[in-house]
């Protein structure tokens, strides 16, 4: 009988660090390692899912793109947190703001997640399951982006199946339970990461106003995704 074994990512068990930045696009993930880490190697290129491990400022760790949604980010943080000795899951990514004063460019930090997916319906529960962030890795992002000056907002997002919803009207009934903004793996990585006994959290940029339609420009991509990937570089230390 063949060993169980990733199947998604070829890395050997000590090439991936305790520590993986997981944004959506494996893209984002080789700018992560060719422009913040020294000595990178790179792990996996399976269905071009790219990932690398380096050191910043003298820690190890890795960065590795987790797809899109929660199919694929559930995959990924499932592989990496029950066949690597991966503890901590740090989601990076883009989110659509859903309350007035967060902004295009801002941060936003997921206590909690929501979501419409069904992903919980797995582990049987005689409940509703709270996919909440790990605490001391919260903790931590918050305390670099206080340090770091970094507008920032923290509270319940919203971990979607659906970009293009026929119903026009479903973000208005999450808006009104006051979540902060709308992505779409975020809970499907805490459950992953609580049924594992690991940790995750998941620090966001707001690229989308979908109140007012308004959309984060190239160039202010950028710098906003920056802010994000120091934020998660600088709590792995
Ligand atoms: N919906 C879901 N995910 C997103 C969005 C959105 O509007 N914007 C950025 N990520």
């Amino acid at each position: 009988m063949a060993s169980i074994s990733a199947l998604h990512i070829e890395a050997k068990p000590d090439e991936i660090a305790e520590t993986v930045l997981l944004p959506g696009d494996p893209l984002r993930a080789k700018f992560i390692a060719e422009n913040f880490l020294e000595n990178s190697i790179c792990f996996n290129k399976i269905r071009n899912m790219l990932g690398f491990t380096g050191i910043y400022k003298g820690k190890r760790v890795s960065v590795m793109g987790g797809g899109m949604g929660m199919p694929s980010a559930g995959i990924y943080s499932y592989e990496l947190f029950n066949f690597y000795d991966v503890k901590n899951i740090i989601r990076i990514g883009t989110a659509g703001s859903l309350k007035e004063d967060v902004q295009i460019g801002d941060i936003v930090i997921g206590m909690g997640a929501c979501t419409d997916s069904n992903y919980a319906s797995q582990f049987n529960l005689p409940g509703t399951f709270a996919p909440i962030a790990n605490y001391d890795l919260l903790h931590k992002v918050v305390d670099i982006a206080k340090e770091k000056g970094i507008k920032f907002s923290v509270g319940n997002i919203l971990s979607s199946d659906i970009f293009y919803n026929d119903n026009k009207n479903s973000l208005f009934e999450w808006k009104k339970m006051g979540i902060l903004a709308v992505e779409m793996e975020a809970a499907a990585i805490y459950m992953n990461a609580d049924r594992a006994r690991k940790k995750a959290v998941c620090v966001l940029t707001i690229s989308d106003n979908l109140l007012t339609g308004e959309r984060l420009s190239v160039k202010e991509r950028e710098t906003g995704f920056i802010k994000m990937i120091e934020i998660a570089l600088l709590s792995i230390l």
